[in-house]
C-alpha cells in the first residue's frame, strides 16, 4: 500500500477536550491515518485503551501499522461508526472522537475517484464493499433527484441545469470517470473568476450521497452517546455546514430538560425530561491561523465537544 499520510486536524484541541488519562477508554470512529488515535494512546500511556473504526479497509490496515508501538492497547474494526454501539460496550468509554469527511489519501488517490483534480473511476465509496458508486448514482438517478442532491447537500446554484445536462449526456456516453464529469461541469457552469473549481460542490454532494454521510452522522451521534460513561466526552469535527448544524442541534436538544412534539418548540406543549449531556463548547472551535497555513485542508474544520451527564 502507498504511504498513508493524513495530518490530524485540531489535534491539541481534541486532546484538551478528551483529556486522555492512563486507564481511560476511548473510541475513535474515524481512524483515517490514526493520527488522533496515536495521540490518544500516547497521552493515556501506559494503560489507556482505544477502540478504532473506519469504513475504509485501507485506513484500518494503515492504522494497524501506525499503532503497532501501542500493541495490546487497542482493537480495530472495519465498519461504520453508526454501528459502534454494536461492538463497543455501552457506557464503557471516557471519550469518543468522530473526525468526519475524507482523509488525504482518499482524496489524493486517483483510483478512489473522490477528486476532480485527478482522473480516475467515478467511485467515491469509503467502503469498497458497498455496491453503490458515484457512477451508479450519476448514470441512474433522475434529473430531479440529482438536482435535489446538488442543491440540498452543496447549495449548488446551477443544480437543475447541471442535472439536466448529466441526464442528456449520459444517454450517449455513460459517466465512467471523474474527468468526464468535471469536464461537463466546466462546460455548463464555467469558472468565471470564481476561486473554487466549478466541480467542487457537485463532487462534495455526490460523495455525501454515495456514502450516506448525513444518515451515518445522525445514527452515529446517538450511538456515541450510548458508548460514554457518565462524565465521558464526545468530540466531533465537521468540515461541512450541514454536518456542523446537525451536531449543534443534537447537542442542544440533548442538553435541554424538556422535549416537544413536532418540529416547533411551543412552551405549553413541553414535556419535562432529564438532560443527557452538557455542552462543553457553546461555539465551535476552529483551527488557528498557523494550523490553516500549515494544513490548508483544516480551514473548514469545526470542533464541538459535549459531556455525558
Ligand atoms: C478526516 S479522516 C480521519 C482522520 C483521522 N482522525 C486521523 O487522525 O488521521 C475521516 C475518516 O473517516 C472515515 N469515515 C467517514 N465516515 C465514516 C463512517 N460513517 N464510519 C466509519 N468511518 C468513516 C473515512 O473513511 C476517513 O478515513
Amino acid at each position: 500500500m502507498p504511504d498513508f499520510v493524513h495530518q490530524p486536524v485540531l489535534l491539541a484541541e481534541v486532546l484538551e477536550a478528551l483529556k486522555p488519562q492512563p486507564g481511560g477508554r476511548y473510541a475513535d470512529g474515524t481512524l483515517g491515518g490514526a493520527g488522533h488515535a496515536a495521540a490518544l494512546l500516547a497521552a493515556s500511556s501506559p494503560t489507556g485503551w482505544v477502540y478504532g473504526c473506519d469504513r475504509d479497509a485501507d485506513a484500518v490496515a494503515a492504522a494497524q501499522t501506525r499503532l503497532a508501538e501501542f500493541a495490546g492497547r487497542f482493537e480495530l474494526w472495519r465498519g461504520n461508526f453508526s454501528e459502534l454501539a454494536d461492538w463497543v460496550p455501552p457506557g464503557s468509554c471516557d471519550g469518543v472522537l468522530l473526525d468526519l469527511g475524507v482523509s488525504s489519501p482518499q482524496l489524493d488517490t486517483a483510483g478512489r475517484g473522490f477528486s476532480f483534480l485527478h482522473d480516475g473511476p467515478l467511485d467515491m465509496r469509503m467502503d469498497r464493499q458497498q455496491s453503490l458508486t458515484a457512477a451508479d448514482l450519476v448514470n441512474t438517478a433522475s434529473a430531479e433527484e440529482l438536482a435535489r442532491i446538488f442543491w440540498e447537500l452543496a447549495d449548488e446554484r446551477d443544480s437543475r441545469r447541471l442535472a439536466r445536462a448529466i441526464v442528456c449526456d449520459r444517454e450517449q456516453h455513460p459517466f465512467k470517470t471523474t474527468r468526464q464529469l468535471a469536464e461537463l461541469i466546466e462546460r455548463i457552469s464555467p469558472r468565471h473568476g470564481r476561486r473554487a473549481h466549478p466541480a467542487t460542490k457537485v463532487f462534495q454532494a455526490l460523495r455525501l450521497a454515495v456514502n450516506d454521510e448525513l444518515g451515518s452522522l445522525k445514527r452515529g451521534l446517538d450511538g456515541a452517546l450510548r458508548l460514554l460513561r457518565s462524565g465521558g466526552r464526545l468530540a466531533v469535527i465537521t468540515f461541512h455546514s450541514i454536518e456542523d448544524r446537525m451536531v449543534k442541534e443534537f447537542g442542544r436538544a440533548r442538553a435541554r430538560d424538556y422535549t416537544y412534539p413536532g418540529g416547533t418548540d411551543v412552551p405549553e406543549l413541553r414535556v419535562p425530561r432529564t438532560p443527557e449531556l452538557s455542552l462543553v463548547t457553546r461555539k465551535a472551535i476552529q483551527p488557528n491561523a498557523l494550523e490553516v497555513e500549515q494544513n490548508p485542508r483544516s480551514r473548514s474544520a469545526q470542533l464541538r465537544v459535549m459531556e455525558k451527564l
